[in-house]
């Protein structure tokens, strides 16, 4: 017997502090102009000294449970996708279990760049439909705060911190996930890197010295990659659940560039108000964008039972992935 599995609780948590384009400008070499015409951000949140991504992720967690009025007891799983975890180990979602009491819940951290979430989505949706498990808290958190080199205006421009999670659970029959397209090329794996501290390198004083324990992108591969990529998904899901874009209520992108996304309109001919876009508030947040865009989604009243939503994202890996969901609460 297999089961129908969908997302039944969101919620969010930015950090207070926001940092705009004008106080990169007194930072590094760049400009307002400059970041918002190549990107579209104009603002990102900044997590305070003493929050951590598990902060975050727990605050997130808290609303996601309260939406979908469930107790933490209640969970089997607890998948935490993020590139910025508070340790190497123990892994953030043990730490989230802790705090949260989920006793009952296994943890892991799931580490596919900013598709993580939506890879978690395709896992989690997975082990409920097979009947293994009932209820799985999926989060995307991130402080890259804590990972940008703020000395690099090729990069430091582009993230923010914050948190999005979901409570998937079993749903309607015809709802919730209803088809997936996860991928990797791993060949691109140098265009998105934190060079150092791991056990290819181990973090040394000249490690540090050169920046190597900070995000390292090659821009324009991550671009030309994400372009191709993001349609290609949207499509591919598609194609599996025999529908037509002009069938979407919402597309959800990851939020890495507004030309990124607006190449992915184009391309797939969906009318732009179709389209979450909150990148001039938010920047990029990895793992954490496609959560907090649902969380803002369902907030305004965007998201009605039975729309079908399209998440789709790429990152570091390379990965890329897509989901159709229709929505199921
Ligand atoms: N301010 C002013 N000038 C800048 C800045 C800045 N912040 N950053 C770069 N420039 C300059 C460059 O130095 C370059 O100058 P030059 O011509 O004198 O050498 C010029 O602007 C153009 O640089 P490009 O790299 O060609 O700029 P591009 O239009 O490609 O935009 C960007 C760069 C925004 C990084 C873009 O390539 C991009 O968004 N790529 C995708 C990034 C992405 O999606 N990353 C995912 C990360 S997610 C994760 O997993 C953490």
């Amino acid at each position: 017997m297999t089961f129908a599995a969908g997302i039944i609780g969101i919620g969010c948590y930015l950090p207070e502090k926001k940092l705009t384009n004008q106080d990169l400008e007194k930072m590094v070499d760049t400009s307002d102009a400059w970041i918002t015409e190549r990107t579209g951000i104009k603002t990102r949140h900044i997590a305070a000294p003493d929050q951590a991504t598990s902060d975050l992720a727990y605050e997130a967690a808290v609303r996601a449970l309260a939406d979908a009025d469930t107790k933490p007891e209640e969970l089997d799983l607890i998948i935490v996708a993020t590139e910025s975890p508070d340790y190497k180990y123990p892994s953030t979602a043990c730490l989230l279990q802790a705090r949260l009491g989920a006793k009952n819940a296994a943890a892991f951290d799931l580490s596919a760049g900013c598709s993580g979430f939506v890879y978690g989505l395709g896992i989690a949706s997975q082990s409920i439909v097979s009947g293994l498990y009932k209820k799985i808290l999926l989060v995307g958190a991130e402080t890259l705060s804590r990972i940008t080199d703020w000395t690099d205006r090729n990069t430091c421009v582009l993230f923010g911190d914050g948190a999005g999670a979901a409570v998937l659970g079993r749903v309607e029959e015809g709802y919730g996930v209803l088809s997936l397209d996860l991928g990797a090329d791993g060949s691109g794996g140098s265009h998105l890197i934190q060079p150092a501290g791991g056990s290819r390198k181990p973090t040394t004083h000249e490690t540090v010295d050169a920046h190597e324990h900070l995000i390292h992108m090659d821009g324009q591969d991550v671009f030309k990659f994400a372009a191709r990529r993001m349609p290609y998904a949207c499509r591919k899901v598609l194609q599996k659940a025999g529908m037509t874009i002009d069938d979407v209520a919402l597309l959800v992108p990851h939020q890495a560039n507004l030309r990124i996304i607006d190449n992915a309109i184009d391309r797939l001919k969906i009318d732009r108000d179709r389209v979450w876009i909150n990148i001039d508030k938010h920047g990029n947040m990895s793992a954490a964008c496609v959560p907090v865009c649902l969380t803002e989604a369902q907030e305004a009243g965007r998201l009605k039972k039975g729309d079908k939503v399209i998440m789709v994202a790429f990152g570091a890996g390379l990965t890329w992935v897509g989901a159709l969901v229709k929505w199921a609460k």
